[in-house]
């Protein structure tokens, strides 16, 4: 979150390439929201975010711009594809769902940093616990619940001392036994026990799945499944875990023993409030196109039912309600049969921000190829390397590739960078068949290898209209 703009741009600039406008809007948004935490109170309650929509041809890294979005602040984010939803009474998902989503995405933020809080405790008891696994501890009845009451009563008379109540050898054999607890103790915390094997009863409870699919069922949902929860029983199962499973297994448990939880559902819920940002995918799918109808009168109650959730309402969710005011909203679509203009007029006023994506280019598209961290002749690089081969992209190779992608692109439907993938896989799909049969360890893909496997399909429109 403390991320300036400019590195915002920086790092979405390692996965994307271009679209330079809807980077610095996205950036300075998710920045913006930063500066409010630190105005004072009275002010901060009147800036509200300035929503985004970013329109652009298909494939053009709209969706790419928000998942990385995603990933790189440490905000409450999900994205969502309004097709989604259903107007209200309608079957499926109702528009409110998409907060509680958020709220979730939250929790999990929050609870993630509270959690390492907690840890050094956690492990410690977890510790504990395994050490009573190895070695249990000896029972010491005898002493040990006539002592506790007598703690209970603050008195402590001689004979009711733990010395009395045994033998001199039961002593030096308990001491011993403590001294080797205590050893283990040591070990476990070096790490020196880690693949040894205990066994842990875990309990587990068969919940029906709810479905969620109903009208309203939404919000009740969550009702159902405590209730559920409550009513189900409770089946032990044992396991036999490594010493490193066990303990993981029971830090998760002790964590949760020690988390606060109704500190952290209202911290989410306040965290979701102020920063969080929803991004609203394919927005341009709901808009009512003139002539059909049916389906549509759900799609404009679809934006009826967002009105309210993007210029600021109270929704309830399982952890309280929650005010939709401050939080961020980005919509992209591709607006290729319909403007922006069509959404209904109130909605559109709420996205003032509007970024235009670009087409990508010839240019664009060897970049795309190969400077991203995850670029896609990168990715095969790796995919083969796996059978030992060594595949090496000239930079001629790269060329026309991208070539082949555009001129593909401006004679059929315009996908974007969609198309590179159609093209490599053509170009690669003979070498990944054959790769483990293979005894030459290296691959050179030279312009001529490039032509002589796409050339043919690429001039042949009814072809090119089946592969690429
Ligand atoms: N500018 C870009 N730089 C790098 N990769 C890109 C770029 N644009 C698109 N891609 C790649 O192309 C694929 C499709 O992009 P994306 O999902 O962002 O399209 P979109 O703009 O959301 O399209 P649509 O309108 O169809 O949803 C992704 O895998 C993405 O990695
Ligand atoms: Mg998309």
């Amino acid at each position: 979150m403390e991320l300036t703009p400019r590195q915002i741009v920086a790092e979405l600039d390692k996965h994307i390439v271009g679209q330079d406008d809807a980077k610095k809007s996205v950036a300075v948004a998710v920045r913006n929201r930063w500066r409010r935490q630190r105005v004072d109170e009275a002010m901060r309650k009147e800036i509200s975010p300035k929503n985004i929509m970013m329109i652009g041809p298909t494939g053009v890294g709209k969706t790419e711009i928000a998942r990385r979005l995603a990933t790189l602040t440490g905000a409450p984010f999900i994205k969502v594809e309004a097709t989604k939803y259903t107007e209200v009474g309608y079957y499926g998902r109702d528009v409110e769902s998409m907060v509680r989503e958020l709220v979730e995405n939250a929790l999990g933020i929050v609870r993630t940093a509270e959690r390492e809080n907690v840890k050094d405790e956690a492990v410690k008891r977890a510790n504990d616990r395994l050490i009573d696994m190895l070695l249990p501890p000896v029972s010491r009845k005898k002493s040990k619940s006539q002592n506790d009451e007598e703690d209970d009563n603050g008195e402590e008379t001689p004979e009711n001392k733990e010395v009395t109540m045994f033998s001199d050898e039961e002593l030096v054999s308990l001491t011993r036994h403590d001294r080797n607890r205590e050893k283990i103790r040591k070990m476990l915390e070096k790490g020196l026990m880690e693949d040894r094997t205990v066994s842990i009863v875990s309990e587990t409870r068969a919940i029906p799945m709810i479905m969620s699919n109903m009208p309203g069922m939404d919000a009740m949902e969550f009702d159902l499944q405590e209730m559920f929860e409550k009513i189900t029983p409770k089946s032990r199962t044992k396991r036999e875990l490594t010493v490193k499973e066990a303990r993981e297994f029971i830090v998760e448990q002790e964590c949760d023993q020690l988390l606060n939880k109704d500190k952290i559902q209202s911290s989410a819920v306040e965290l979701a409030e102020s920063l969080g940002i929803i991004f609203i995918d394919e927005i341009d799918k709901i808009v009512a196109s003139e002539k059909q109808h049916g389906a549509d009168v759900s799609r404009q109650g679809v934006q009826r039912d967002l009105l309210p959730i993007v210029e600021g309402t109270t929704i309830q969710t399982k952890y309280g309600y929650v005010k939709t005011d401050h939080v961020l909203f980005i919509a992209a679509g591709a607006f290729h049969r319909s403007n922006p203009s069509d959404l209904m007029p109130e909605l559109q006023g709420r996205f003032p921000i509007r970024v235009e994506l670009k087409d990508l280019t010839k240019e664009d598209f060897i970049r795309i190829l190969t400077e991203p961290d995850g670029s896609l002749t990168k990715q095969y690089q790796a995919l083969m390397h796996t059978e030992g081969i060594d595949l090496v992209f000239k930079p001629d190779a790269v060329d026309a590739l991208a070539g082949y992608a555009y001129s593909t692109n401006q004679k059929m439907q315009n996908i974007g960078a969609r198309r590179l993938y159609t093209i490599m896989e053509r170009l690669l799909e003979e070498l990944s068949f054959d790769a483990p049969d293979m005894h030459k360890k290296k691959v050179v893909v030279d312009a001529k290898y490039v032509k002589e496997r796409i050339e043919d399909v690429c001039k042949d429109e009814d072809l090119s209209k089946f592969i690429l």
